[in-house]
C-alpha cells in the first residue's frame, strides 16, 4: 500500500485519495464581521488561504482542485465588493503565477469569461499558456460561475450542433452533455467542500457533482487551514461510495470501473 505524502496526519492510500476536490470558499464577510473590519478584509484574508490550499492539493497528489471564488449571482453585490474581488483575483494571478509554476500547477478557469474585464480576460489567457505545459495539479477556478448558466450554455452548443448536421438529436448522450460542459476533459469531483456553515450547493458544479462526496465545516473560509483540508480528507476516506449499487457490488467495483460505466476516463 503507497500511502501519501507524510504531512497527513493518519494514514491513507494513494489509490484512495480523491482525485478531483472542489471547494466552495464561503464565508469572509462573516470572518471579517467577526473581527469588526469591513467585508473586503475577509476577500483579502480569503485570498491569501488559497495559497496554501493549492500547495497542499499539489503535495497530496490531488489532480484537480476547482475553487468557487464568484458565482453568476455575486455580481448582484455591491459594485465596491465586486471590485475589491476583481482586484483581488487579478492581484492572486499576477503574484502567484511564478510559484504555481514552480509547483509544476496547470490553471483553468470555467464560467462565463464575457464578464470578465479584458485585462482579467488577457491575465488569465497568459496564466493558462504559461503553466500548460506543468504536469501537476489542475488548479480550476470558478469565476463568474453558475451550473444552470454553464448546462445552458453547453444546451445552446448542442442545439447548435444538431441544427448545422454535425449531430444528430438522438445521439445526444451523457457524455456529449458531458463535454459541452466547462469542464471538459476534467474528472467529475469525488470530494466537494463548503466553508462556513452553509449547506447548500449555491450553483455549483450542478451536473458534475451527481455522486460527489459533500463535506460541510463551520470553519469560516480565511480560517480553513491545511488541518482542516485534512479533516475533510480523512472524512472522506471513511465514506463509503455505493454509486446507486448495493453496499456489496459497490466494494466489488473500483472507482475506475463506475467512471468507464459513466463513460469519464479516469485520468
Ligand atoms: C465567500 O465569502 C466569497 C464570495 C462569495 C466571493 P462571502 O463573501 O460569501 O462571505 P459571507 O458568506 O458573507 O460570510
Ligand atoms: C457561494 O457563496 C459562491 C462562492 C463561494 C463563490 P455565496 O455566499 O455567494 O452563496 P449563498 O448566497 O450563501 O448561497
Ligand atoms: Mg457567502
Amino acid at each position: 500500500m503507497s500511502s501519501t505524502g507524510s504531512s497527513l496526519p493518519f494514514p491513507m492510500p494513494r489509490e484512495a485519495m480523491p482525485r478531483h476536490v472542489a471547494m466552495i470558499m464561503d464565508g469572509n464577510g462573516r470572518w471579517a464581521k467577526l473581527k469588526g473590519r469591513p467585508r473586503v478584509f475577509g476577500h483579502r484574508y480569503g485570498a491569501e488561504r488559497v495559497r496554501e490550499i493549492v500547495e497542499q492539493a499539489g503535495q497530496w497528489g490531488i489532480s484537480v482542485l476547482t475553487l468557487y471564488a464568484f458565482s453568476d449571482e455575486n455580481w448582484g453585490r455591491p459594485i465596491d465588493e465586486v471590485g475589491v474581488i476583481m482586484h483581488l483575483i487579478e492581484h492572486y494571478l499576477r503574484k502567484e503565477r511564478q510559484e504555481l509554476n514552480r509547483q509544476n500547477v496547470r490553471f483553468r478557469v470555467i464560467g462565463d469569461s464575457s464578464r470578465f474585464s479584458p485585462a482579467l480576460r488577457k491575465l488569465i489567457d497568459e496564466t493558462r499558456e504559461m503553466l500548460a505545459d506543468n504536469t501537476g495539479l489542475i488548479l480550476n477556478v470558478a469565476l463568474s460561475y453558475g451550473g444552470r448558466a454553464e448546462i445552458t450554455r453547453a444546451t445552446k452548443a448542442i442545439a447548435e450542433k444538431v441544427a448545422r448536421g454535425e449531430i444528430l438529436a438522438d445521439d445526444i448522450s451523457q457524455k456529449i452533455i458531458a463535454e459541452h460542459l466547462d469542464t471538459a476533459g476534467l474528472p467529475d469531483p469525488d470530494l466537494v467542500i463548503r466553508t462556513s456553515g452553509e449547506s447548500r450547493i449555491s450553483n455549483f458544479l450542478l451536473w458534475q457533482a451527481a455522486y460527489a462526496e459533500f463535506y460541510f465545516t463551520p470553519v469560516l473560509w480565511p480560517d480553513f487551514s491545511r488541518h482542516e483540508f485534512a479533516k475533510a480528507l480523512e472524512d472522506f476516506y471513511s465514506r463509503e461510495r455505493r454509486f446507486g449499487l448495493t453496499g456489496a457490488q459497490a466494494r466489488s467495483v473500483t472507482a475506475a470501473d463506475f467512471l468507464v460505466v459513466q463513460g469519464q476516463t479516469p485520468c
